[in-house]
């Protein structure tokens, strides 16, 4: 009935999430809350982890994305599943560390990684460090050296694949800020820049073409790409490539519109274009990673909201004003991203009503969608907004001095907060 499994309606008709009441939710914990079901993204790695054992035999690894939704009791619950985490700054490592995530199992990518930041992947032990630029290799070497340890490396590739989805999520096409050239030569330079440092050891490539994509092709496509160019360097250093990284980027069902790709499906096309290239290649398969951020967190999460205020401007638009808004889920404003949109305590009706969800902010731009349709909708109601578990924590703002929101996980029919609201104080804490 819904866009998410973990959703349901219960006997009050009211919205639950893993068997909870989400208006019981509002209540005990406050709104606006963002609430993830552990089931779902345990159920959703599981899903990815099979798929990759099943094509690849136990050769591949999926490491979790975890620029989506990075907190301590997220990293503990994806280490337990036996994944490995792409982490993308000092703070997400930190939390990572903090949770006692392997830092061998660690992915550090970033375009324009800081020194310090470095220094810290270096002293952590992460186990691989994606190198974006030719800058950032010669500065590993130094900092690897200094301090007498060698690191294993992936070069980040743009394969020049062009992935059908909004341009600001778009990373994989030559006019990209991320990575290294393959037309120009830029690439195969790095190569044989990397083979002649002590310090580093290039075991891998590495590419992602973009985000909540929904065709199978441009994922072909970019695999066959980085297997020739694998074939490539081995011809032209003699050198083997044995990890091939090949991104997140599967898109999920926001309304119900969207078409996912089954990630099975996804995972068996992939593998067969890798097992196909190989053996025309006559190269050894290399070890599969996968990176899923937004297919593993964004279906297991809601945001439930208190309706203030209603607008009703007669032929024009309803504006329905909640107690949230960009500061919690910026996504709107920034991709025009479409949601979905429940009124929680009545959640087995029929949707009646189009109306505008408005967020709080002193910014017009400041919604969560325009023409949404929903059931019948009053002043003082929850209402939730689905598939929010990615993304929108993630890129949470204090914006007007509004304190994020807490997080509460719940699991067969229990909850529990995993990260506390932001109070008054919070705001002020680095103030001087
Ligand atoms: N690997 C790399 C290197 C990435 O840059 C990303 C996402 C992922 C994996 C995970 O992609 P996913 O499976 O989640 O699509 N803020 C945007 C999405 C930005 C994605 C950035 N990179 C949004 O809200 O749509």
């Amino acid at each position: 009935m819904f866009i998410s499994e973990c959703l349901s309606v219960n006997d009050k008709n009211h919205l639950t999430i893993g068997g909870v009441d989400t208006i019981e939710l509002a209540e005990k914990y406050g709104t606006p809350l963002y609430v993830m079901d552990e089931g779902q993204i345990r159920k959703n790695c599981r899903m990815f982890r099979h798929s990759i054992d099943s094509y690849y035999g136990g050769k591949g690894l999926v490491t979790y994305a975890s620029k989506a939704f990075s907190c301590k009791e997220m990293c503990r619950i994806v280490a337990e599943e036996g994944l490995g985490l792409d982490v993308v700054s000092a703070g997400e490592i930190y939390t990572a560390v903090q949770a006692g995530f392997p830092a061998d199992r660690m992915f550090f990518h970033g375009n324009n990684k800081t020194p310090q930041e470095i220094a810290y992947a270096l002293e952590t032990g992460v186990g691989r460090i994606v190198v974006d630029n030719l800058t950032e290799l010669e500065l590993l070497e130094k900092m690897a050296c200094a301090a007498e340890k060698t690191v294993k490396i992936l070069f980040r590739i743009k394969p020049g694949v062009d992935a059908h989805t909004h341009s600001f999520v778009r990373t994989g096409q030559i006019d990209s800020k991320f990575g290294l050239a393959l037309e120009t030569g830029e690439a195969m330079e790095a190569v044989k820049q990397a083979a002649k440092l002590k310090n580093v050891e290039l075991v891998g490539l590495h590419c992602h073409i973009g985000s909540q994509i929904f065709d199978i092709e441009p994922f072909e496509h970019a695999a066959e790409v980085m297997l020739n160019f694998i074939a490539q360097i081995k011809e032209e250093t003699g050198l083997t490539i044995q990890e091939l990284d090949l991104g997140g980027g599967f898109g999920i069902k926001y309304v119900p519109e969207n078409d996912p790709v089954p990630y099975d499906g996804y995972m068996e096309r992939v593998s067969e274009v890798v097992k196909k290239s190989c053996q025309k290649l006559g190269i050894e398969q290399p070890f599969i990673i996968i990176e899923p951020g937004r297919s593993i967190a964004g279906p297991a999460g809601i945001t439930l909201y208190k309706v203030g205020s209603i607008k009703n401007i007669p032929n024009v638009r309803t504006y329905v004003a909640i107690d949230g808004g960009m500061t919690d889920n910026p996504r709107y404003a920034l991709y025009q991203s479409e949601y979905e949109l429940v009124v929680a305590g009545r959640a087995g009706d029929a949707r009646t009503q189009s109306i505008t969800l408005a967020g709080k902010c002193c910014e017009s731009g400041d919604l969560i969608g325009k023409d949404m349709s929903t059931q019948e909708i009053q002043e003082g109601d929850i209402v939730a907004v689905l598939a929010t578990g990615a993304y929108n924590y993630s890129m949470a703002s204090n914006y007007n001095r509004i304190p994020r929101p807490a997080v509460v996980m719940v699991k067969d029919g229990a909850s529990r907060i995993i990260i506390k609201r932001e109070s008054l104080e919070d705001l002020i804490r680095n103030d001087i």
